[in-house]
C-alpha cells in the first residue's frame, strides 16, 4: 500500500513520521506568526499548524489565498496534541494547492434547510450530515452480517415490474414499450418466491412509492431490507425483525461511537435496544390510545402521533400484531382465531421515530389468495406467477421490511428523513 496516501483518521499510527494528506480547506485562523489550518478528507478533521520560521514564504504567504473549500495536499510531521480534534496535529513543511475554491455558498453559519437541501451536493461535506451517512453505510453492512450469518441468501428483486404490492395508491407508472408497468413498491413478492428456492432469503434495494404526503418520515424512493422465510410463522417473524433490529443497533453502539457522539445522540436510549422487545396486539394498542385520550377511532390505521404516544409507554422498539384485515395488504394470511384480523405486524421505534418494520405470515393457500386478489380489485393476470407459489409445495411463510431510512433516522436521533440518504426524492424535490 506504499502509494496510498495517508488519512485523517490513520494519523495515530504515524506519530512522529511526515505524512501527505490529501483534503480540503475546513477553515483557517491566524495568529501572526503563525496560522492554523482545519483540514477536512473526509474521514476527519485536523489541525495543520504553519510557523513562518519553519516554512517556506511561499507556503506561509497561502494563508492569504486559501478559501474554505479549496484543495490541497499537505505534508507535515504527526505530532500528539490532546487540544486537538482526535489528539494530532500536523506541524506542516509543504502545501501543494489543487484548486483555489470560489467562495463556498455554505458557510459555518446556519443555513435554512430548504437552502442546504438544494445545496444537497455540497451540504454532504458538513459534519453532521457526514456522520448520519456513515451510521448509514454501518447499518447497512450490520444487515448484511446479520443475515448473511444466518443463514440467509441475498436475492435481488426486479425495480421493474407489472404488479403492485401495497395498494395500488402511490405506483409509479412508466411507459414498457407497448405496455405500462410500475416502479416497485417492495420487493416482498419476489422474496417469496425466492424463499421457496432457498429457504430463507433476504432482498436489500431501493422502493419506490409516490407518496402525496408532505411528512417528515416519507420519501418517494427509499431502500428496503425484506428478509422472507419459508416455514416460518408469525411468532417467529417477530423473533427475525427484533433479532435483526438489535443487532444493527448494538453494532451502531459500538462502530458508530465518533458519528453518535457529533450528533449528540443520546447514547443510553439505544443501550436498552436487546431483546425481548413488547409485543401487543392491535387491540391493545387501541387501548392504550383510548386510556391516554387520543381521538384515534378503532379499525383504522395509527397516525404519526399515535405511533408516538404508543411508543412512548416502552423502552425499546414495540411490535404490534393482528391488525384488522381490512387496513392491510391483500396477501396477508387471516388469523385462524378471528377471521377479521391479519397476522401482520409492525414494529415502531421508540421516541416517537415511528413505524420502522412492516411485515407479517403470508396467505398459503391458493383459492383464499385468488378470492383476495379480487376483493382488492387487483388483475388477476400479473399475479399468476405469484399464485404458482400456493400450487406447487405451498408452506407457512413469513417476512418483514424494514425502511432504512426510518432506522437510521432513529439510531442518528435526526427528526427529518431527508437527511437519512445521501439525494433524497420527495414529492417536491428531485435535485439534485
Ligand atoms: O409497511 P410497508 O409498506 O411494508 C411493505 O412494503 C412490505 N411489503 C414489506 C415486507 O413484508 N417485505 O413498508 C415497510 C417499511 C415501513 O415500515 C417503513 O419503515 C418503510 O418501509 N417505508 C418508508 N420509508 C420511507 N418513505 C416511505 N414512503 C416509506 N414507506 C414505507
Ligand atoms: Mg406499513
Amino acid at each position: 500500500m506504499d502509494n496510498m496516501t495517508t488519512t485523517i483518521s490513520q494519523l495515530k499510527e504515524f506519530e512522529g513520521k511526515e505524512v501527505s494528506l490529501n483534503g480540503w480547506v475546513y477553515n483557517t485562523r491566524s495568529i501572526g506568526k503563525i496560522w492554523f489550518l482545519i483540514l477536512r478528507d473526509g474521514t476527519g478533521l485536523v489541525q495543520c499548524v504553519v510557523v513562518e520560521a519553519e516554512t517556506d514564504k511561499e507556503v506561509f504567504d497561502l494563508e492569504n489565498t486559501l478559501t474554505q473549500e479549496s484543495s490541497i495536499t499537505v505534508t507535515g510531521t504527526v505530532r500528539p496534541e490532546p487540544r486537538s480534534v482526535g489528539g494530532y496535529e500536523l506541524g506542516v513543511a509543504r502545501i501543494e494547492v489543487h484548486q483555489i475554491a470560489d467562495e463556498y455558498p455554505i458557510s459555518h453559519k446556519e443555513h435554512g434547510t430548504d437552502f442546504l437541501m438544494s445545496n444537497r451536493h455540497l451540504w454532504l461535506r458538513s459534519k453532521n450530515q457526514n456522520a448520519i451517512l456513515r451510521v448509514r453505510h454501518q447499518v447497512v453492512k450490520a444487515t448484511r452480517d446479520f443475515y448473511d450469518n444466518n443463514g440467509f441468501t441475498l436475492m435481488d428483486s426486479p425495480i421493474l415490474t407489472a404488479n403492485s404490492v401495497e395498494g395500488t395508491s402511490t405506483l409509479f407508472e412508466l411507459d414498457y414499450f407497448d405496455r405500462s408497468a410500475y416502479l416497485t413498491q417492495s420487493g416482498q413478492l419476489y422474496g417469496e418466491s425466492s424463499a421457496m428456492a432457498f429457504g430463507k432469503i433476504y432482498v436489500f434495494g431501493p422502493t419506490f412509492r409516490a407518496e402525496k404526503s408532505k411528512t417528515r418520515r416519507h420519501l418517494t424512493e427509499f431502500w428496503m431490507i425484506e428478509p422472507e422465510m419459508a416455514y416460518c410463522d408469525l411468532d417467529e417473524n417477530m423473533e427475525w425483525a427484533e433479532k435483526h433490529v438489535s443487532y444493527v443497533v448494538q453494532w451502531c453502539l459500538e462502530n458508530c461511537k465518533e458519528e453518535l457522539k457529533v450528533l449528540e445522540r443520546d447514547i443510553e436510549k439505544l443501550e436498552k435496544v436487546v431483546p425481548p422487545f413488547p409485543r401487543i396486539t392491535y387491540d391493545e394498542a387501541a387501548k392504550i390510545l383510548k386510556d391516554k385520550g387520543s381521538d384515534f377511532t378503532y379499525g383504522s390505521d395509527f397516525g404519526g402521533t399515535d405511533e408516538t404516544i404508543i411508543s412512548e409507554q416502552f423502552d425499546r422498539p414495540v411490535m404490534i400484531h393482528r391488525w384488522p384485515a381490512e387496513i392491510k395488504a391483500f396477501y396477508m394470511k387471516r388469523d385462524p382465531e378471528n377471521e377479521k384480523l391479519a397476522l401482520g405486524v409492525d414494529m415502531i421505534a421508540p421516541e416517537g421515530f415511528g413505524e420502522i418494520i412492516g411485515g407479517g405470515q403470508r396467505e398459503d393457500d391458493h383459492d383464499t389468495l385468488l378470492k383476495r386478489i379480487k376483493e382488492h380489485e387487483l388483475p388477476v393476470e400479473p399475479f399468476q406467477w405469484y399464485l404458482d407459489l400456493r400450487k406447487y409445495g405451498s408452506v407457512p411463510h413469513s417476512g418483514f421490511g424494514l425502511g432504512l431510512e426510518r432506522t437510521v433516522g432513529w439510531i442518528c436521533g435526526t427528526k427529518h428523513i431527508r437527511e437519512t440518504i445521501p439525494y433524497p426524492r420527495t414529492m417536491y424535490r428531485i435535485e439534485p
